[in-house]
This record gives C-alpha cells, structure tokens and sequence, in this order.
C-alpha cells in the first residue's frame, strides 16, 4: 500500500473517507472542493450521521463519476484523541476499505489532531498496514484485497514531519508483520533451524550482524537446561546470537533482549492436553518480537549497543527427554529440580540470560516471552504484565507503551514469593506451584541476572489474538517489536 499527502485532487476518488470530528460537517472540510462537497453532502444527511468517536458508516455511492464509495467516520472531541484513539481510527477506516475492495483510498480529516505531526504520519501508516495484515498464505483460494494507495488529505506547513512519520510508521508495521509472519507459522515450518535461517535473511536484509551457534557449541558452553529442554526433540537446539553495535565507543551500555524460542511446546512428558497444545506453535513469540525490533534497530541506525539471544529448541516427548525429577546445571553454576517439564521456558531463558551477560558482555537485560497461563489469567489479552528491578527503566518503558498503544501492567516481584521457588536438593525448583503463576516465574528468571537492570514482560496473552479488532487479524499480534523498539529509541 502507497501512502502518501495527497498532492492534487483526481478527477475521480475510488473511495473517499470523511474523518469528521464532532464540531465539523462536511462543509468545513476546506480542502474538499464543492463540486464533491454537495454531491456528498446530501448524502451525509440522509444518513443523520452523528460523528461521535468510533462510529463508522460506509456505503456505495450513485454518482460514481466523482466518489465510488463513502466512507463516514466519527472522531469525537478532536482535543481528546490520542495516538493511540487515532490508531484505532485509522484501522477501522482500514478495515471497512478493504471489505468495500477499495484501490485507492483519499482519507480527508475535518480537524488538526492534538498530537505531532511526526506522529500523526506515524500512526497512520502504522494502522493501515498493520491492519492489512492477514495469514493467507496457505489459502489457496482465498488471496486478501490489498489497498493499492492511501492519500492524506492534510493542510500542513511542512510535509516533512508527517512524511517522516509515514515512513517510520511503515518499518514499524513492516517489521511488527515479519514477526507476526514468523509465529504464524506453524511448527513443521519453524523450528530452530529455519527460526535461524530466518533471522539470518532479516539480518542480511535490515544489516545486522548474528550468529548462530549448532549444537556442540551449545554444550561446550555448558547450558544444560537449555539443552535438557530441547533433548526430547528430533530437531536440534540453535543458539541464535544478533548484534547491533550502534555506539561502540559506549562503555557498560549494551542491552541484552531475551527472547523465548521456543519453536513447539508439547509440555514434554508433563503433557499439554490438546486445545492448550494446539497453540504452542506460537511458543516463539518472545524471540520474534526481538527479532523484529533487531530488524527495526538497525533501520533506523540507532546509536545503542544491542545483542538479542534466542535460544531456540523445541519440548517434545521421546526416549531421550528430560524428565520430572531432573537435577540440571544451569550455565551458570544454579542447579534446578525439574518440577514440571511444562515450565520450560524459564530453563532456557536462564541459560540465555547468562549467556548474554558472561559472553556478550550485556549490561542490562529484557527478556520477552510466552512463559505463563497465568499470564492470560491475571491480565487477558489486551495487556502485558511486566516484571523488573528497575524503576527508571520500566518509566522508559511506560513512555514507549503509552506511544506504542501496546499496554503494559507492572506485577509486584515480593520477596517472600522466593520461598515457593525453593527447592530441598537443588537451588532452584522450575515452578512455583499453583498461585502467583507470573510472578513466581519471574522471581526465577530473576535469579540469573544478578543485580542488573532487568525487565521482563510475559506476552502469553498478548501475543495471540482469536478475534479480529483493531490493527490485529486472527492469530499473531507481534506484541512486543514497536514496544521494544520504541524502547530503545528512548534509550538511544
Ligand atoms: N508456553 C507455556 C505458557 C503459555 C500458556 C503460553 C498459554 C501461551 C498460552 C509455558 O511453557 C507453560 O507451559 N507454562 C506453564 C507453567 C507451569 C507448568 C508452571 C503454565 O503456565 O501452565
Ligand atoms: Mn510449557
Ligand atoms: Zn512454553
């Protein structure tokens, strides 16, 4: 999809979107010509059309020689309208051009937002080309109608800043789709070595740099419960290492992203039952949200010293799985009782963690996962629960949420919580036992990062959506690549 400002006006509008806040008619849309404004017009009456935030009202028009299709769409109280309301706005609008197979689409707004214009052609782009975004690839019938152009109708001083806005937009949606891409595909088409291959191909495109370590080096670093995890599966673990050094001469200033990778999670020989397996395909959510913001990093050349770990292996249940019972030797010296071959997640995030700060030399460190049902318990889909030890951090992170849209709830990390993760022959056990699910899986990942600045955000809810709304398509949500990448851009 093209988007742009629009320059001239056409002879002929395929689908025309009015974006009427609820002070303005159609008449105060100066930038409408009056031949389109009184064939319109009529028609917005008929309708008793009341702008209100939200409202939508799209028909097909009889005087086809100017506008196709209408498309009515309420904005409420302009002084109230976030980016985020915005976005919303912007995907609806979306989604109604694409049911009416509009090509090209002239979008005109009848107020100035309260917000920048940098944003503003941000959100924009953003929200048309996130919502355009659906899985078809194994349709054989069925292909998604694609928008061929969307035209901003915008009386602005400079065109740079929305122009700008548009093209950031656009990686932001390109490389949150990439991810959506990666953990929409199923299990028998990822798996750790096409997980890597496909990193590899984004590295070459986006210019960052990875490595990816087989097997035998996995064991000469001695990270035995990742390995434990990914023994049962005919598929062999990949230790995915990207790196983006924006600011070399920075000393003490890389951040380590953490992403789970795990390709297919069965729940090993303490077995999903088949509804919760069916989406463990999904599993690798965490390391293609930092994949995609890799991809968006080095876009946009960001002076910050980055190294994402994933590592990558799939739980499966064969002769040679771990099993209950088990007494593993994490990288870092902590050994752990396997309790359930279930909470596999934090055994390979541990082992990355500690990768990252011995061998990569990170300095803070962000981890992003699928890692609990009590995840999706405690906060549902909409909103990602977040786990840290660093106020300052998480105020950056907040900022990026509220920018990002993608909401974000900070759980309490209690100390006394540590006495459920206790084991009596090992000096960790890998579950927490029934309650405070989240939050006992974060206090065991937060036994590897020492006293390093550390954030942790479970997506297990939010990485999957089973409706279509807003921006998000069945399947695939991409949480977590503009949250971290907005991040980072903070932080640079
Ligand atoms: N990958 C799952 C968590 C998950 C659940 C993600 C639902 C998405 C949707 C994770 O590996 C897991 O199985 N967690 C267990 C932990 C338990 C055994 C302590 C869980 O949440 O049930
Ligand atoms: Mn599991
Ligand atoms: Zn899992």
């Amino acid at each position: 999809m093209k988007i742009d400002l629009l320059r001239k006006l056409p002879e002929h509008m395929d689908t025309l979107v009015l974006l009427l806040d609820s002070k303005s008619k159609v008449d105060d849309i100066d930038h409408l010509p009056t031949h389109f404004k009184e064939s319109i017009e009529a028609y917005v009456k008929k309708e008793e059309f009341k702008p209100e935030y939200g409202k939508m009202k799209s028909f097909q028009t009889v005087f086809k020689k100017h506008v196709s299709n209408i498309i009515l769409c309420g904005a409420g109280v302009a002084a109230n309208l976030t980016a985020d309301k915005l976005r919303r706005l912007f995907a609806d609008i979306t989604r109604s051009a694409i049911r009416l197979k509009a090509s090209n689409v002239y979008l005109f707004p009848s107020f100035a937002p309260p917000i920048g214009d940098t944003q503003y052609g941000h959100v924009l782009a953003e929200a048309a080309l996130m919502t355009e975004y659906k899985f078809t690839k194994y349709l054989s019938q069925e292909k998604p109608h694609a928008i061929g152009s969307l035209h901003l109708a915008l009386n602005v001083k400079s065109t740079r800043y929305i122009n700008r806005g548009i093209i950031e937009g656009r990686l932001y949606a390109e490389v949150t789709n990439l991810a959506r891409n990666l953990v929409n595909e199923p299990a028998n088409v990822i798996y750790p070595e096409t997980l890597a291959e496909a990193a590899k191909k984004a590295a070459l495109k986006y210019g960052f740099s990875i490595d990816v370590y087989p097997m035998d080096r996995i064991r000469r670093l001695k990270m035995e419960a990742y390995l434990a995890v990914g023994k049962g599966s005919k598929a062999e673990p990949k230790l995915i290492v990207m790196r983006h050094m924006g600011n070399p001469d920075a000393k003490n200033k890389t951040i380590g992203l953490i992403g789970k990778g795990l390709t297919y999670d069965s729940g090993g020989y303490c077995l999903k039952p088949p509804q919760s397996m069916l989406n463990m395909k999904n599993d690798m959510a965490g390391s293609a949200a930092v994949i995609g913001a890799m991809c968006a990093a080095a876009t946009l050349k960001l002076k910050v010293n980055i190294v994402a770990v994933v590592a990558a292996c799939e739980n499966m249940i064969s002769g040679e799985a771990y099993h209950t019972g088990d007494l593993l030797r994490t990288m870092s010296g902590k050994t752990i009782e396997v309790i359930n071959t279930d909470a596999e997640g934090r055994l390979t995030l541990v082992d990355a963690i500690h990768y990252a700060i011995t061998k990569e030399k990170v300095d803070k460190i962000l981890d992003i996962a699928t890692l609990t049902g009590a995840a999706v318990g405690a906060l549902g889909t909409e909103i990602t629960p977040v786990v840290t030890n660093d106020d300052a951090w998480l105020a950056k992170l907040e900022a990026a949420s509220e920018f990002t849209g993608e909401a974000i709830w900070r759980l309490p990390a209690h100390e006394s919580y540590n006495e459920l993760i206790k084991s009596q022959i090992a000096d960790l056990k890998n579950t927490g036992g029934p309650f405070a699910g989240t939050i006992t899986a974060a206090l065991f990942i937060r036994e590897f990062v020492g006293n390093k600045p550390w954030i942790h955000l479970d997506i297990a809810g939010t990485a999957l959506r089973d409706k279509e709304s807003g921006m998000y398509s069945v399947g695939a949500t991409g949480v977590g690549v503009r949250l971290i990448t907005q991040l980072l851009r903070e932080m640079a």
